[in-house]
């Protein structure tokens, strides 16, 4: 597959366009921000490892009948996807609470949730991605009522695909985040699913392996990174 112009650069990933209209190459960088593009930094070799753990888990999803934008990976850092519009929300499901959750209302990091939480942001850097309802992204023709309902049906179908995988490699799924897009009318799971976009404690020593290590300060994010493809690898690969 020949890869061809660069049409978008994100924070963490470039998009090429390919021979085939209907296909992009997602490449992956090494560059890690947060909020919101103000902290900035690398870590070492992120952009290998987030291609392949989100590889492995969306063909992993694949097999559990959850439609991706996932076509094949093609080296380290490339990934052939299916072109889809994306819709602009992110789908946020939470197993316990943390991060944003703990600090809105007043909880302690840590306390299991009965039933997963299913949240929308609006994507948007300038905005901080305020967080939505299902009536703000019906207004404002972000997504219809039923795309809606599909897409938070996938995301906790992909919950009991993951936390129960995660569980299995001694790791707990606190929270995920999830893109969606519209290939032929089809809403397929797209983006990634890797340390950068989910929040992974080791069960034992409730370590963070997640991009909270880069987030707060704590250090050792490439070998917190390097140990989470390591036990998806020895499991799936
Ligand atoms: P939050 O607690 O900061 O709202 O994050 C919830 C989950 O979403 C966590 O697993 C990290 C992920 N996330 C992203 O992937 N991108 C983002 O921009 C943010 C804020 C969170």
């Amino acid at each position: 597959m020949k890869i061809l112009d660069m049409l978008y650069e994100g924070k963490a990933k470039r998009i090429y366009a390919t021979e085939d209209p209907n296909l992009l190459v997602m490449n992956y960088k090494d560059e890690a921000t947060a909020f919101d593009g103000a902290k900035k930094g690398i870590i070492a070799s992120k952009g290998i490892v987030n291609n392949r753990v989100s590889c492995l888990l969306f063909n992993l999803l694949e097999k559990h009948g959850v439609a991706t934008h996932l076509v094949k990976q093609l080296d380290e850092r490339n990934v052939l996807v299916r072109r889809m519009e994306m819709i602009p929300l992110e789908v946020v499901v939470r197993n316990v609470v943390a991060g944003s959750l703990a600090k809105r209302l007043g909880r302690e990091e840590g306390q299991v949730l009965p039933v997963p939480v299913v949240e929308l942001y609006y994507k948007s850097d300038e905005l901080h991605d305020p967080m939505v309802n299902e009536s703000h992204a019906q207004a404002f023709g972000w997504a219809t009522k039923e795309q809606l309902t599909v897409m938070q049906q996938k995301a906790l179908q992909v919950n009991q695909v993951l936390q129960p995988f995660f569980d299995s490699i001694g790791i707990i799924l606190v929270d995920f985040k999830l893109e969606f897009g519209l290939a032929d009318g089809e809403i397929l799971l797209g983006d990634e699913i890797s340390p950068d976009s989910c929040r992974l404690w080791d069960k034992e020593t409730m370590d963070k392996l997640d991009k909270d290590r880069f987030r707060r300060d704590l250090g050792q994010e490439a070998e917190a990174y390097q140990e989470v493809v390591r036990r998806i690898e020895a499991a799936l690969g």
